[in-house]
């Protein structure tokens, strides 16, 4: 059964305390949740430790990096590696946000390797694909996605493809209040799911957890998270509100 997950990127909010405070509010509801069900906290890295510490016995939640250096360990200053991620207990790290794409410049090539250095370690990558509005707006998403999905994954086994979440984000609609309708959503990600199944076969394609990301909110999550190919979301915004992230996390199918 593929895993159904809410996953909370924070991006760069919050101080270290306004982080402990909304991880106890949100950890204040009890949730049971199922086997294949999980809560991802996608955190500031400086607040890994603290994240670990809160979230310890509530099983299936776990904490993520929101980026990682290609490379394991090195002259890099500034740059945090997979490798030391992993040795804190990160075991997943979000990979291709379309803000790393634009304003860090990171091509499909070099996501590819930060694909490998995740998997390399025995982590597990959320691989963030989704196209800017001029191309929804010509009806060119299916190739653009595609494109990106091919250039930063298809050179993976299907072995190691199984230990990779994607997340589709339209960039229309990150932090714009502007989310794909529930049919947008249902559309692209059996697409994506097409395109996994022509490289990798139908069988390893319908294990693959496929994320919606954009403007998800404890209102819409229900409706998206009921798609028969939308395995949960990848949440910005909502994800900084007690109320609005417990509500998704509820949501997951
Ligand atoms: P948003 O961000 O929920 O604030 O739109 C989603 C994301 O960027 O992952």
């Amino acid at each position: 059964m593929r895993k159904q997950i809410a996953a909370a990127n924070w991006k760069m909010n919050l101080t270290l305390s306004e982080a402990g405070t909304l991880l106890d509010e949100l950890l204040k509801t009890p949730y049971s949740l199922k086997e294949n069900q999980e809560a991802i906290f996608a955190v500031p890295a400086p607040y890994i430790p603290l994240t670990i510490e809160k979230l310890s016995g509530n099983n299936n939640f776990f904490v993520a990096a929101q980026n990682c250096h290609q490379k394991t360990s090195g002259a890099y200053t500034g740059e945090v590696s997979a490798t030391m991620f992993a040795s804190m207990g990160v075991k997943h790290i979000v990979i291709g946000h379309s803000e790393r794409r634009e304003y860090f410049m990171e091509s499909d090539a070099l996501l590819a390797e930060k694909v490998d250095a995740v998997l390399t370690i025995g982590s597990t990558p959320i691989f963030c694909c989704g196209e800017p509005l001029a191309i929804r707006e010509a009806g060119a998403q299916n190739d653009f996605v595609a494109e990106q999905l091919k250039s930063s994954l298809f050179h993976l086994s299907a072995e190691q493809l199984l230990n990779v979440v994607i997340a589709y984000e339209p960039i229309w609609a990150i932090g714009t209040g502007k989310t794909a309708s529930s049919e947008q959503a249902q559309e692209i990600h059996a697409f994506i799911r097409t395109v996994l199944a022509a490289k990798y076969g139908q069988a390893i394609a319908d294990q693959i957890s496929i994320l919606y990301g954009g403007s998800v909110k404890a209102a819409n999550a229900v409706e998206l998270f009921s798609q028969k190919d939308v395995d949960g979301g990848l949440v910005g915004g909502a994800s900084l509100i007690a109320t609005e992230f417990t509500a998704i996390i509820k949501a997951l199918k």
